[in-house]
């Protein structure tokens, strides 16, 4: 198995564990050296397993060599529980990519096409991974809001809880992102008080009893970020994200992987601005990127922490 070589693992025995000890992994989009640092440094240091999300996007912008030079320059090992995950692959071609490069779980996310378009390609991903030991994960639902930089949905489609379990058996996929209520992007909940929905989990649970789900767009979107990017010359109104006593409710569920990007770019982005207005005349990178990977790293902390309860699992 290809990923082996890098030390990392897939995320059959990490969803064992947190279904049965009701904590959640977080997985955290990383586009950079910097980010990818601060993530794996937190995860680290509060001895916790994570997955390491990379999009389509991502992997574009970083190139195949630069990421798997990282990868491999960080000395993971298996104990740590760390995964190299394919965030929202859109083809078979960009899972098999994935799996070739050294990935180690990947999204096959056919979740805009009709049902039965969704059971075949997933089936058809699900059924490469396991040659190669791959984990893999589908969605059934549509999220709404800037999912990646191809992909936007302006309407929401909850899960049919009727459809699960036909579905995960008919493609063998070892975990389900769903959709109740959740969105990608800062601007998520209409208000504060806005709940998820509960309901339709619990009716998916029931119908898929102990099966590992998945949980996107469920970035907090800390005011504090928000606050310190709008008053550094920022403009992001009216963000709003899943309250964390909803995130930390659906931890403790078969949620066992809870996905997080906006806020760490709000940590990173956050951070910048705070640098370039205290320090106007700063054009050394290194003055401004550094505390962005400390920010990004305290954000992710705190997340695995109090959100995920997934410190001290390893
Ligand atoms: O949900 C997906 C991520 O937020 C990825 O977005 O394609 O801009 O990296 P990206
Ligand atoms: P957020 O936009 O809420 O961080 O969602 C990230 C995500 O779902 C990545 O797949
Ligand atoms: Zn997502």
């Amino acid at each position: 198995m290809k990923y082996e070589k890098y030390g990392l693992v897939n995320t059959g025995a990490m969803f064992d564990d947190a279904l049965v000890r009701r904590y959640a992994i977080g997985a955290f989009n990383f586009y950079n050296m910097e980010s990818f640092a601060a993530i794996l440094g937190a995860a680290r240091q509060s001895h916790s397993p994570v997955i390491l999300a990379v999009s389509e996007s991502a992997l574009k912008y970083m190139g195949d060599d630069m990421l798997m030079a990282i990868i491999d320059a960080v000395h993971i090992t298996p104990d740590e529980n760390i995964a190299l995950h394919l965030d929202h692959g859109h083809s078979f071609d960009s899972c098999v990519h994935a799996i070739d490069l050294g990935f180690s779980s990947v999204m096959i996310d056919a979740s805009t096409k009709t049902f039965d378009e969704n059971v075949a390609l997933s089936a058809r991903v699900a059924e490469y991974a396991h040659m190669y030991g791959v984990s893999t994960e589908a969605e059934l639902g549509v999220l709404r809001g800037h999912e990646d930089e191809n992909t936007t949905s302006d309407t929401e489609m909850y899960t049919n809880p009727a459809d699960v379990y036909d579905f995960v058996s008919k493609t063998g996929v070892d975990s389900l992102a769903v959709a109740i209520g959740t969105s990608h992007g800062a601007y998520k909940m209409k208000s504060p008080t806005q709940e998820l929905r509960f309901d339709i989990l619990e009716k998916i649970m029931e119908l898929l009893p102990n099966f590992p789900l998945v949980l996107h767009g469920a970035s907090s979107i800390p005011s504090h970020l928000v606050r310190t990017i709008n008053e550094n010359g920022g403009n992001i109104k009216n963000a709003l994200g899943i309250p964390v006593q909803q995130l930390q409710r659906a931890a403790t569920t078969n949620i066992c992987k809870i996905n997080v990007d906006s806020d760490s770019r709000l940590a990173f982005t956050a951070a910048i601005r705070q640098s370039f207005s205290h320090a106007p005349d700063n054009f050394n990178p290194r003055e401004y990127l550094g505390p962005a990977m400390h920010a990004v790293y305290e954000n992710t902390m705190d997340e695995i922490t109090n959100i995920m309860n997934s410190a001290n699992r390893n």
